[in-house]
């Protein structure tokens, strides 16, 4: 395969490779799940174990009930998240409860809740047509020529009236200006204070540094707070080229390091555990753990500053498919320099904004001046009647994207960054917004941003649920 535009040497042919590894199925994979289990405690097996039997039972009960919801399928349920044929199964829409707004895979999830018969909705992976191997995948000669215009950060900001932030003081003015798609100078996180200020965080080691500077194609995830278990790709599914060729980097706080290395995941000599680089970051930025995670989320351009593509994918969920083909899949076959899913369920910001309180998720109050601000500036309901609506949905769900580093991409990403740097860190209720003021001042400039199905995400991550916080043994 090979990229052909620049030649990079990490994308020459390469034809020894043998696309087996693709195919390679479910074989071996229990084992590793229980070596990995092993791994925890005895009492989190032991819940996992009641839970999975009081799912078996509650599911058992609810296909029953429903009179085969899945069309008789339910060998489908046991918590495979490989890609099922199911007619036309995913359909989108439709409220469920949702709370941990995951489900592993097919099983029902709702354990331990009121069940509600109504309105039970599995989400099925659909089957995905990606390419056989990486062989022979080579980057469209013109893909790269997006809109071209270049972009500068600021890199330190005198102001002398407040300490220094990660995101710096970026005023209104100045955010209404960073949304031309032109060459200019903006914010894009961070941003260092004079040198009599102490830094403004997410402070790396010099070696990690330079590693990151080395990588062409990323694949990213974080963990703060110790607020997941670490979860490697499926090693098996990831070619040898992709293994020599792209980064897998993990980036944790020294918290999260620390109960990683008291669980067995201690990072071997390189610095690996599995597939993923461990890189730890220090002084984070903000006190909101939620929100320092958008750092490597929304700015990969930034920390892999010779990167041309990126993947990120959230700690909740194992990566299960080759990176290469995600990127052709995703991106090079439909032109696209990002891409997003939509939620699975909320399509309407109006939704989101309900959820987001009726879960408790953030500051009520702090969620309104955002949305009420935003209302004020043009966001407007999605109309899933209109066939010229900007976007297949105006709620994303965040926990997986794939972005070529373009002009467009990279501005797009430092824009979303700063709403959720001066708004909340509830990054879905900022995305549309940010996306429909982005084509709104930028009429001839365009950006190609797929929104894809949430069940194209299923089949190519196997999702979980974030991990429980520590609860106190009882007496
Ligand atoms: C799958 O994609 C390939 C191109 O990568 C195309 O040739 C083939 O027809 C597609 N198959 C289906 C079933 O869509
Ligand atoms: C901040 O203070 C420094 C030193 O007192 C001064 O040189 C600089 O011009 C001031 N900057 C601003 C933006 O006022
Ligand atoms: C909630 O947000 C508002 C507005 O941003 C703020 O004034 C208030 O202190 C916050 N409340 C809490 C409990 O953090």
């Amino acid at each position: 395969m090979g990229l052909d535009k620049h030649g990079d040497e990490m994308f020459v042919e390469r034809r020894g490779l043998i696309g087996a590894f693709m195919h390679s199925l479910r074989r071996g994979r229990d084992r590793l799940r229980a070596a990995r289990r092993g791994r925890r405690s005895y009492k989190q097996r032991f819940s996992r174990l009641a839970s999975l039997l009081a799912a078996i039972f509650l599911f058992c009960l609810v296909a029953v009930g429903l009179n085969m919801f899945l069309h008789g399928k339910t060998e489908g349920g046991t918590s495979s998240a490989h890609p099922v044929k199911v007619a036309d199964a995913v359909k989108e829409a439709d409220a469920v409860k949702e709370a941990n707004s995951v489900q592993e895979a097919n099983i029902g999830s709702d354990i331990g809740k009121k069940p509600t018969t109504k309105h039970r909705k599995q989400h099925l992976p659909c089957e995905i047509n990606l390419s056989d191997s990486v062989d022979d995948l080579v980057e469209p000669g013109s893909f790269m020529n997006f809109m071209q215009f270049s972009l500068h950060y600021i890199e330190m900001e005198e102001n002398n009236f407040s300490i220094p932030r990660f995101g710096g003081h970026q005023t209104l003015g100045e955010r209404e200006n960073s949304f031309h798609a032109i060459s200019q100078k903006l914010h894009c996180g961070f941003v260092k204070g004079p040198a009599r200020f102490p830094g403004t965080g997410f402070d790396l080691d010099e070696k990690d540094r330079i590693y990151m500077n080395s990588c062409k194609v990323v694949v990213s995830s974080c963990i703060f707070g110790s607020s997941d278990f670490l979860r490697r790709p499926t090693s098996k599914r990831i070619t040898e080229y992709s293994k020599k060729n792209v980064c897998f980097v993990m980036f944790v706080d020294e918290e999260t390091l620390s109960t990683l290395s008291s669980e067995g995941n201690i990072p071997d000599d390189r610095g690996n555990i599995g597939l993923w680089k461990i890189v730890v970051v220090k002084n984070l930025p903000y006190e909101d753990m939620r929100r320092t995670g958008k750092v490597p989320k929304f700015l990969s351009h930034r920390l892999f500053p010779s990167s041309r593509y990126s993947i990120w994918i959230d700690s909740k969920m194992r990566l299960n498919t080759d990176p290469m083909l995600i990127i052709e899949y995703f991106l090079w076959r439909s032109k696209s320099e990002y891409a997003i899913s939509n939620h699975y369920d909320r399509h309407c910001v109006w939704e989101e904004v309900l959820q987001n309180k009726r879960l408790n998720k953030y500051n009520h109050t702090a969620i309104d001046e955002q949305f009420l601000f935003y209302q004020s500036d043009g966001l407007t309901k999605f109309d899933p009647t209109d066939p010229n609506t900007p976007l297949p949905s105006y709620v994303p769900e965040g926990s997986f994207i794939v972005r070529a580093h373009t002009p467009m991409s990279n501005l797009f990403s430092c824009l979303w960054f700063n709403e959720v740097d001066r708004f909340t860190s509830r990054d879905q209720l900022s995305f549309a917004y940010t996306y429909l003021k982005l084509r709104r001042l930028n009429p001839d400039r365009h950006f190609y941003l797929r929104m894809f199905k949430d069940c194209e995400r299923r089949a190519i991550v196997k999702l979980f649920h974030h991990r429980e916080l520590p609860v106190p043994a009882s007496p």
